[in-house]
């Protein structure tokens, strides 16, 4: 019997869910939760235990499970031989951590490294994540900012809408954007990569065109701009920050740090009361002053730099990575096995690390 770990994780979310933990239990596996694994989304060990998981402590998820799922890359999780760590590991930051895995003769898959395509959407974290994240970008916008979102008419006379200004029109950007419409805000739309600008201009944003980037795309992901073209980007932003009260950035190319869009000039111009959610401070920012998890005061702007947006909605965050979990390890296992069919281009992609040997060409160049 397969027997699939759920660590405590230490932003709030939770990997697996009460609701999957009963399907997972009824299809056969044990499932082992780390005590209050799931107490920040609101789902108590007694919820586990009545959907038939067993609550247990870190060690015993180690010593005892075959799989192990996590939100984030543990960093003091010990992987032993034969055991398979399924987590988001961003692992060309932490190659350290994989490489351990490596050593230890564990298997990691990276929810990160799973294919964009089409059949993998229902496994797709960064997904899932992401469309949270940019709705909640434009939620923490609206509370930050002095002055309502819509446009109103009253008797008191006229309230004009926001100016919202999205950059990176990716999962998280588009819901961003679709959000703050909702909100009634006036929105610009801006990225890279010309399949994004249809997009942008169908949840009705207007697009901000800028000639000279490059557009190609690697698997659906953007490629890393000339400094020539990024110094245009600014200085295009730092007019358009003049005439915007929100910005929200999401500009990220895997892999690297995040390109600077705003700059200080771009802070200094926005008019008093301006805020950026900066959804790329994980990767560095896409702003000159951002610091990772802190709020900077910068020009007429406050800056929000904060890593794990989908986490202050953990009770949705948790869900819906819990449904593509299951789903992957619907993938993995066939009949009571886990299997790794590297003919099959999901499997073969996300799993980075097969029992000790390193299977990702960026962790291969990194072997000790
Ligand atoms: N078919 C599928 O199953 C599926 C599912 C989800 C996403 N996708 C695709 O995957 C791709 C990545 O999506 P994501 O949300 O993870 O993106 P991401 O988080 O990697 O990047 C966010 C956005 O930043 C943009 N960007 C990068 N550099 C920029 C710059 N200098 N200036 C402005 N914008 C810049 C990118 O083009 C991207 O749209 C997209 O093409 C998306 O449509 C496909």
């Amino acid at each position: 019997m397969i027997k699939i770990g759920v660590l405590k994780d230490n932003d709030g979310r939770v990997a697996l869910v009460p609701q999957d933990v009963y399907a997972l239990v009824k299809k056969g596996f044990k499932v082992l939760i780390e005590t209050e694994a799931g107490k920040n989304a609101l789902f108590a060990d007694s919820d586990y235990e009545a959907a038939g998981a067993q609550i247990v402590n870190r060690q015993e998820i180690r010593e005892n499970a075959d799989i192990v799922v996590s939100i984030n890359f543990p960093e003091d999780f010990g992987v032993r031989e034969g055991q398979t760590l399924i987590c988001l590991t961003y692992f060309l930051w932490h190659k350290d951590r994989a490489l351990k895995i490596a050593n230890a003769k564990g298997t990691l898959i990276a929810l990160d490294a799973i294919p964009r395509i089409t059949r993998a959407q229902s496994m797709d974290v960064l997904s899932s994540q992401a469309t949270i994240a940019g709705y909640e970008a434009v939620v923490l916008g609206a509370e930050l900012l002095p002055i309502l979102m819509p446009m109103l008419s009253t008797a008191a006379g006229m309230v004009k809408p926001v100016e919202v200004l999205v950059i990176g029109a990716g999962v998280a950007g588009l819901q961003a954007i679709a959000t703050a419409k909702r909100l009634g805000a006036r929105i610009t739309g801006y990225d890279v990569r010309e399949s994004a600008q249809e997009e942008i201009r169908s949840l009705g944003a207007q697009v901000l065109h800028l000639e000279g980037a490059r557009t190609e795309e690697q698997g659906g992901y953007a490629v890393e701009q000339t400094e020539d073209f990024l110094r245009r980007q600014q200085q295009t932003f730092e007019k358009q920050a003049s005439k915007t009260n929100l910005i929200i950035t999401s500009a990220v190319v895997p892999g690297k740090k995040a390109p600077i869009l705003i700059t200080r000039k771009a802070l200094e111009n926005m008019p008093p009361g301006g805020v950026v959610i900066d959804l790329a401070a994980q990767f560095g920012g896409n702003t000159e002053v951002t610091k990772a998890d802190e709020i900077v005061e910068y020009g007429n702007a406050r800056v929000v730099g904060y890593t794990s947006l989908p986490a202050r909605k953990p009770r949705t965050a948790s869900t819906l990575f819990s449904k593509n979990i299951f789903n992957l390890l619907d993938l993995l296992i066939e009949e009571n096995q886990l299997k790794f069919d590297f003919s099959d281009q999901i499997i073969s992609d996300c799993t980075i690390v097969y029992n000790g040997e390193l299977r990702h060409p960026a962790l291969k160049s990194d072997k000790q």
